[in-house]
């Protein structure tokens, strides 16, 4: 079945309710609220519906449904769970043409009641196409969940802009570009914390010319690859941006979470090709601040873990850009946590050091954190394995347990365990391809034991 949703204004429509029973109140205070002029038929009424009667928002005719009851309706609801009186009264309703739903007969409907989240005057209508009313309702919890209280005034705010920018005469394009200003303000930030007033102050300078706001660049963390991993935070500010610059190790999973009307530009390196420098990527993000965008610079993991987000921080806060920093799941700490290494542990490791192994004083670098920490994780590691592995074996000793995490998080996540004296050779052999980051210290040996678990509660998934 596919049906065609709409949304009723049923203000002063007469509308009947058959049956006076649990699932009758519910319609009839439903209906009643959607301002219908509702009658309804049944010998026995719910005491909720003989409150709504006793108020003056319904009439009732205190007897069993006769046939001609339905004429001059705009919509009939049969809840009066009696299959002689369903039969009459769909009959009836297809006859004259008016729109019925008999309760729980899919085949006597002519429409279904959606499951609705209402953050008036933001109304969201879930259905399953009468597949599961359990699911509907899961997801109509979900979406609770997700667009809290403040999306009702929100909306309104919205809407009050909306009809003050046609007055006004606003073309449409600046009209759609003052909504995306909207979304992307803090505006409903200050509703949910009760400051109405500055909400509205806010709402009014961004949707006038002078007031409107400079643009801004948030540097967001992508995390290690899973698109489930990002933060909620993360996830907003992709579905408001105008342009994504992301790295070459965003996963397309999660690049697919940026809203219909971003641009995403690649600016990280992909097939040999090479990366664009630093300076020019900077430069555009100034350029695109400048122009009024909300530029989200996405970067793989945590942007600021060996991730130059720093960089670029210092550089655009002295070209006077607002910025706002997002941190992600850090492959340093994801890597390990995918192949089940606890970083520390009660009695096994107190300390972690986080290194690369690139740069001319990497080496010397190791040796020293090697001695240290506990646990030792180094990113960038792959292709310089050997000679990282040889300069920490020389360190600890060559049967430290050490584990090789590659694609973390990744469907194509590989992991490696052994010694530190023979994990580049065990990682080779097991064709590992980057992004790869190396664990080492005595907790790396709980890998094996941690990933079957792992294995296991993955099935819940
Ligand atoms: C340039 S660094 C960026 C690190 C990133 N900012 C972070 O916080 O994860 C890239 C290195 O991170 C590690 N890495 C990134 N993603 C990974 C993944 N999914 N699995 C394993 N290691 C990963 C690898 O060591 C890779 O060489």
């Amino acid at each position: 079945m596919r049906y065609y949703p709409v949304f009723l204004d049923l203000a002063a429509q007469p509308v009947v309710v058959l049956g006076g029973g649990r699932f009758a109140a519910e319609k009839v205070s439903a209906l009643a609220e959607a301002q219908a002029s509702v009658r309804v038929i049944a010998a026995r009424l719910d005491p909720a519906i003989e409150r709504l009667v006793r108020e003056g928002r319904v009439d009732a005719s205190r007897r069993d449904y006769q046939p001609g009851d339905l004429a001059g309706a705009r919509l009939v609801v049969d809840a009066s769970e009696d299959t002689a009186i369903n039969r009459q009264s769909w009959r009836e309703a297809e006859a004259a043409g008016i729109l019925i739903n008999v309760v729980d007969r899919p085949e006597q409907c002519r429409f279904i009641a959606p499951a609705i989240v209402r953050r008036d005057p933001l109304l969201i209508a879930v259905s399953t196409s009468g597949e599961s009313p359990f699911l509907a309702s899961a997801v109509r919890a979900l979406i609770e969940r997700w667009l809290g209280a403040e999306w009702g005034p929100f909306t309104a705010l919205v809407g009050r802009v909306r009809r003050e920018l046609r007055e006004r005469g606003v073309p449409l394009a600046e009209q759609t570009r003052t909504y995306r200003r909207l979304l992307s303000s803090d505006i409903r930030k200050l509703i949910r914390s009760g400051e109405e007033v500055a909400a509205r102050r806010l709402a009014a300078s961004l949707s006038h010319p002078a007031g409107r706001r400079a643009g801004r660049v948030a540097l967001v963390g992508a995390g290690p690859g899973d698109p489930g991993l990002l933060t909620v935070r993360a996830q907003e500010l992709l579905a408001d941006a105008d342009f994504v610059l992301h790295d070459a190790l965003v996963s397309p999973e999660t690049l697919a979470l940026s809203g219909p009307a971003a641009q995403l530009e690649d600016v990280g390196k992909r097939g040999g090709r090479e990366s664009k420098r630093q300076e020019e990527i900077t430069a555009r993000l100034i350029e695109l601040a400048r122009e009024g965008h909300l530029v989200v610079r996405l970067k793989g993991g945590d942007p600021f873990v060996f991730g130059r987000g720093g960089e670029e921080l210092l550089d655009l806060i002295a070209a006077g850009i607002e910025v706002i920093a997002v941190p992600g799941v850090s492959a340093a700490i994801a890597a390990p946590a995918a192949a089940g290494i606890p970083l520390t542990m009660r009695g096994v490791a107190s300390s972690i050091a986080i290194t690369s192994a690139q740069g001319g004083d990497s080496m010397a670098r190791l040796r020293e954190l090697a001695q240290a920490a506990d646990t030792l994780v180094v990113l960038m590691a792959r292709s310089r394995l050997d000679e990282v592995t040889a300069v920490l074996s020389a360190t600890l000793g060559a049967g430290r347990p050490a584990a090789m995490i590659s694609q973390a998080t990744l469907p194509d996540q590989h992991i490696v365990t052994g010694t530190v004296g023979e994990i580049a050779r065990l990682a080779q052999t097991a064709g590992m391809a980057p992004p790869a980051t190396l664990v080492v210290g005595d907790v790396a040996a709980l890998a094996a034991a941690g990933r079957q678990e792992l294995v296991d509660l993955g099935s819940f998934g």
